[in-house]
């Protein structure tokens, strides 16, 4: 018998893994099942309902999910696994339109062969999981095709992978602290949202948010922008009297603030859009000051008219860290090389998933990629927003009892649609929390899938798969969205 070395059969130049990754019986198989994908998928053209056969075992499932959470589901959605761009399939048989994308995740929207193809590569992997101690290089291609885009308008340098938005931003505060040690207090927006860690809950400004959650982050709130405002004062009395506003507070506390968190565009905050005279005033003063300028795109990125919003408003100069994290499927927290921390204060068993990094990695390319299609003011996401708020201005015209004046607490008037780009919402109740709670719920009955935002008044808001979506079916979504308007009326 002879017995052969370990090695023998191995190319010098190539790995086993290579070797699997670019087997042609691989992709072959891979072909195979995004062919058998896109065949099933091609089949949802458009909505339908709950088909009667399968509703009482959805009901069932509905329970058990209830079971385990300890409270029903908001919305009672559980995908069947297949969909086709905007449309989606539930476990009851009928197909939405998925206007809020799992709050603004799948902006490829529902089985998109190209990030199918790049999930089941990612999948053959030795292990599901990788880590900050042993990783494979999938993580750092993700970040590479990040920073490639970030490096070209701001000073990011590195970037490290998390697992969600709330880490992320964990991950951002804490390299502003040690930055700025021992300062210890935020400056945040009214009405912003970060996450729903300990920290992160003391940030947002939502009370219902941090109930019982014992306080130990001190925040001081900025008023976001408000176009009302700015516009009856004056804009250049309204940013002088924002940034005494600001002065004040680090008067109050010298030498106390780590630093300032941007939201450039608000999300969950409702859909409210900055001004880059307002946000460059307020950043001078934390540059002036020695405060991080830190800016949370979580929400945001991706699906404005540009890529990142702080290119939108040219403030890229300034942002010291940077956060993302939903359409990218993995997260990450970014930095410049003043902001690197020292070793030991970011880490974590999980760092996320191959197929993870492969399909965020891929999201990111095709946005490169289609760059030229998608931003600017003539770009596809500018011509849907433009498309959305016809389709709510014809709404009105139809209907003007569903949508009395919109004012804010101060008395100001707001227009009845707003966001920018893929981030559109809509206020009809004149804002009512529970008008428009009831009317996503008849909405999703109906056929869409959509979410409110906002803390008073309160918006209708969307977050559509814009990439896969077809301009021309704007009226399609907007005749669910009228019937079941119609019944909360
Ligand atoms: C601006 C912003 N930051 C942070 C988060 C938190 O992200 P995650 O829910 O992935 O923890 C969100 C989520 O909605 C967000 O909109």
């Amino acid at each position: 018998m002879t017995t052969s070395s370990p090695t023998a059969s191995l190319s010098p130049s190539v790995t086993l893994g290579q070797q699997l990754r670019s087997s042609p019986a691989v992709h072959a198989a891979i072909k195979t099942i995004v062919d058998q994908v896109r065949s099933t998928s091609a089949q949802i053209t458009d909505v339908r309902p709950p088909n009667a056969g399968l509703k009482e075992s959805y009901d069932t499932l509905m329970k058990r999910a209830a079971d385990v959470r300890g409270r029903g589901l908001l919305y009672p959605y559980i995908g069947s696994g297949v969909g086709n761009g905007a449309l989606v399939e539930l476990l009851d048989g009928s197909v939405k339109w998925d206007m809020i994308a799992g709050i603004g995740v799948h902006f490829f929207g529902h089985s998109e062969p190209d990030l199918i193809a790049e999930s089941l590569l990612g999948s053959i992997d030795d292990t599901v999981k990788h880590g900050n101690l042993q990783t494979n290089f999938d993580a750092f291609e993700f970040s590479e095709a990040l920073l490639a885009e970030a490096r070209k308008h701001s000073r990011l340098k590195y970037s490290y992978v998390s697992t969600g938005g709330a880490m992320a931003n964990e991950n951002a505060l804490k390299v502003c602290f040690q930055k700025h040690a021992p300062a210890s207090r935020v400056i945040a927006f009214k009405d912003c949202f970060m996450g729903r860690s300990i920290t992160m809950c003391q940030i947002g400004d939502t009370a219902d948010y941090r109930q019982g959650v014992p306080l130990s982050t001190l925040v001081d709130y900025m008023p976001f922008y408000d176009e009302s405002q700015a516009r009856a004062m004056g804009m250049k009395r309204y940013i002088d009297l924002s940034v005494w506003h600001l002065n004040q507070y680090i008067d109050r506390y010298p030498g106390q603030h780590a630093c300032f968190i941007f939201e450039l565009c608000q999300g969950e905050g409702g859909f409210n859009v900055g001004n880059r005279d307002y946000f460059k005033a307020l950043m001078d003063v934390c540059r002036a000051r020695k405060i991080a300028i830190w800016d949370d795109e979580i929400q945001t990125w991706g699906r404005t008219p540009r890529m990142f919003a702080y290119e939108l408003f040219d403030l890229g100069e300034y942002v010291d860290v940077f956060c993302v994290g939903k359409m990218t499927q993995a997260c990450a927290t970014l930095f410049t090389e003043e902001y690197n921390p020292k070793p030991g204060l970011l880490s974590g068993t999980f760092t996320g998933e191959g197929p993870t990094f492969r399909v965020g990695r891929r999201i990111i390319e095709k946005l490169r990629d289609g760059a030229s299609t998608f931003y600017g003011e003539n770009g596809s996401f500018a011509k849907h927003h433009a498309a959305f708020r016809e389709q709510v201005k014809s709404l009105a015209a139809r209907h003007p009892e569903w949508f009395p004046k919109v004012t804010d607490a101060l008395g100001y008037e707001h227009e009845i649609c707003g966001g920018i780009g893929g981030m559109m919402k809509f206020t009809p109740y004149g804002g009512s929390k529970d008008k428009i709670g009831k009317a996503c719920k008849a909405i999703f009955d109906e056929g869409a899938v959509i979410f409110s935002c906002g803390h008073g008044p309160y918006h209708i808001r969307m977050l559509p798969p814009l990439p896969v979506f077809n301009i021309a079916d704007w009226p399609r979504v907007f005749a669910c969205i009228e019937r079941g308007m119609a019944k909360v009326v």
